[in-house]
């Protein structure tokens, strides 16, 4: 949440500041600014909007060859020109760019306010310009360490000062921080995504770090209560290609990710599948047949998306190794005092990796001296680096704010635990083998869903019309229905509300109506019969129905009077991912026809950093 950048070198900083800021604005998208260190000392440009009004509205003259900029995610005070980031001090010498939380934001404006200094916006991280330009130690990382020992809460940071224009001074702590190496030119971010186009080789600071990035270099250090400490961090050459990052061809970056599916599905399988013995080959894992088999029960932690596909895990991993499993949300677990069993594998799932409720939910379970494995997209992100062990997603970079590749991914690691959970206890070798099949063909399947993509279009722009929408399944399609209507409400802003089919009638179908349209998940199965009765009892209330299903499902004479949507068929037990496709692809036409941005969805950002 919130996007960091910086640049210190030879050429001008703020058209590639401006740059970095358009490649992180899927981070926070309602207010922008940069700030640069020239000739006359410190210039701030900041205005809410995006960052292409900033870009607009930036005076000629900007030049300065040092710099910072930010775009918002607002936590503290509206999306408005003085709430934007940077934050600079009364006299204007100091600026500072942040992402997280200072939780004794309060105490600090009262106390500089007792102090006499006027703060101008509704922020937290105002204080954080004003406590740096009250230091009067001799360095500015010394000022910065002042400051940043006075604050208690989550920080990623940069620095500039007028009294020391040859550096960008920026710490971490909870937020993510990188720094990116050039010929005689730096620059900081908090994602990689902001200086892939210049500079593959990079350092990522660990939490209480520090850096000192000047022209020619940087320094690091461990921010401690008796000062800072040097640090040996080095740059490091990252594996990626710079061309992910762009949308290509696609006019959005949901499009593309959708699109990329069968590849990144192909990816996460690769090297994974041991067909011989019928299970899966997840070394990552750090655990040994008799460590899996020791496993009493599996508790899976994520937030939104990655919290339904953490449902459908939990029920693939109690169909095949059977062993309990659940899902919770992450955001929800460590405030009830979760009782942490040695005996149970906690997993941690989540596409950025940065996560706060997830990432605060796995130090709870270490805390209390649980083991926690990851399902993890970014490499190296703080979830990654936090777990004991785990899954890499490879579904490479996700920009868009609504998850779909990183979701598809996530099901398919999952699917290839249980799997491995299951072949350790009583799941037979050909059943086994019977999966890794089913696995090995889904890439396919998922790129002939996507072939489908002009005729569920036409279904989505009918969909779009209605205000409110129900989407319902049992069993193994409930969380795929929730992770429809989860979608379908990010980006159309339509009221999606997932329900199970069977529940409908305690209390729901009140709300059936012609006006009401339902999206119903239908697998072929072994409640295909009860599901199908649960649709007569929609249709004769008149409300309209989309079935998701397979071919082999007859809706009788439900048939003529319904839109219908067959998936191919998988093993019973994968099923669900086939049918999670077609419902990403609804609510991406159903977005496109109401004109919405879709890769920046309103009040939303990718990433969540802060709690
Ligand atoms: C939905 C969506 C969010 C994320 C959630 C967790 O499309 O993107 O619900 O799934 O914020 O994010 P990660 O997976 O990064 O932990």
């Amino acid at each position: 949440m919130c996007g960091i950048v910086g640049y210190i070198g030879t050429q001008q900083a703020a058209p590639l500041l401006l740059e970095g800021l358009t490649r992180l604005e899927h981070r926070g998208y309602d207010s922008a600014g940069v700030a640069v260190v020239g000739g006359s000392g410190v210039r701030v440009a900041k205005q809410a909007g995006r960052v292409r009004d900033l870009s607009e509205g930036l005076p000629k003259r900007f030049g300065g060859k040092i710099g910072i900029g930010h775009t918002r995610w607002a936590t503290h005070g509206p999306a408005n020109d003085v709430n934007a980031h940077p934050h600079s001090d009364e006299a204007g010498r100091v600026a500072v760019v942040h992402n997280g939380i200072i939780d004794n934001a309060s105490a600090l404006r009262a106390e500089l306010a007792d102090a006499g200094v006027t703060l101008s916006s509704d922020t937290d991280t105002e204080v954080l310009a004003h406590l740096v330009a009250r230091s009067d130690a001799d360095t500015l990382e010394k000022r910065v360490a002042e400051a940043l020992g006075r604050i208690e809460g989550t920080y990623g940071v940069a620095v500039v000062h007028a009294d020391f224009p040859d550096r960008i001074v920026v710490a971490r702590n909870g937020s993510p921080l990188i720094v990116g190496v050039g010929a005689q030119e730096m620059y900081v971010a908090s994602d990689l995504a902001a200086v892939i186009r210049y500079t593959t080789t990079v350092a990522h600071l660990d939490d209480g770090e520090m850096a000192t990035v000047t022209a020619g270099g940087f320094t690091t250090y461990r921010l401690g209560a008796s000062g800072l400490a040097a640090t040996d961090r080095r740059a490091k050459e990252v594996d990626v290609d710079p061309e992910s990052y762009d949308a290509g061809d696609h006019e959005s970056f949901m499009h593309k990710e959708l699109m990329e599916q069968p590849a990144r599905a192909e990816a996460v399988l690769r090297g994974r599948l041991d067909e011989r013995f019928g299970t899966g080959h997840l070394g990552g894992l750090n655990l040994d047949a008799r460590e899996l088999r020791a496993i009493r029960r599996v508790k899976i932690l994520g937030c939104g998306s990655a919290y339904y596909v953490g449902q459908m895990g939990a029920s693939l991993i109690e169909e095949l190794a059977r062993i309990p499993a659940d899902a919770e949300a992450a955001s929800e677990f460590r405030y009830r005092n979760p009782i942490i069993e040695p005996d149970t594998l906690y997993v941690a799932v989540s596409q950025s990796g940065e996560t706060i409720d997830t990432l605060l939910a796995v130090q709870e379970v270490h805390r209390k001296g649980g083991r926690v494995i990851g399902l993890v997209n970014v490499v190296g992100s703080a979830i990654a680096r936090e777990v004991d062990g785990g899954i890499y997603l490879h579904a490479g970079p996700e920009v868009a704010v609504a998850s779909t590749k990183a979701l598809t991914n996530m099901y398919l690691a999952f699917a290839m635990l249980a799997v491995q959970l299951g072949r350790v206890r009583d799941l037979s070798i050909a059943d086994g083998k019977r999966l890794i099949e089913g696995l090995t063909a889904i890439p396919g399947q998922i790129g002939e869903v996507l072939a489908t993509e002009d005729a569920l279009a036409e279904i989505a722009h009918e969909l779009a019309a209605a205000e409110s929408l129900f989407f319902v399944g049992r069993v193994r399609g409930f969380p795929v229905a929730r992770e429809g209507a989860q979608k379908f409400k990010e980006i159309s802003y339509r009221h999606a509300e997932a329900y199970q089919t069977s529940e409908l009638k305690h209390g729901p179908l009140a709300l059936i109506s012609t006006e009401v349209p339902t999206v119903a998940v239908v697998p072929d199965d072994e409640l295909v019969e009860r599901n199908v009765a649960a649709l007569h009892e929609i249709a004769a209330r008149g409300g309209p129905l989309t079935v998701v299903t397979h071919a082999s499902v007859d809706l009788g004479d439900l048939q003529g009077a319904v839109r219908r949507i067959d998936v191919p068929k998988s093993e019973r037990e994968l099923d669900p991912i086939l049918l999670t496709i077609p419902l990403q692809v609804l609510s991406y036409h159903a977005a496109l026809s109401l004109g919405h941005d879709i890769d920046k969805p309103r009040n939303l950002a990718k990433s969540v950093t802060v709690e």
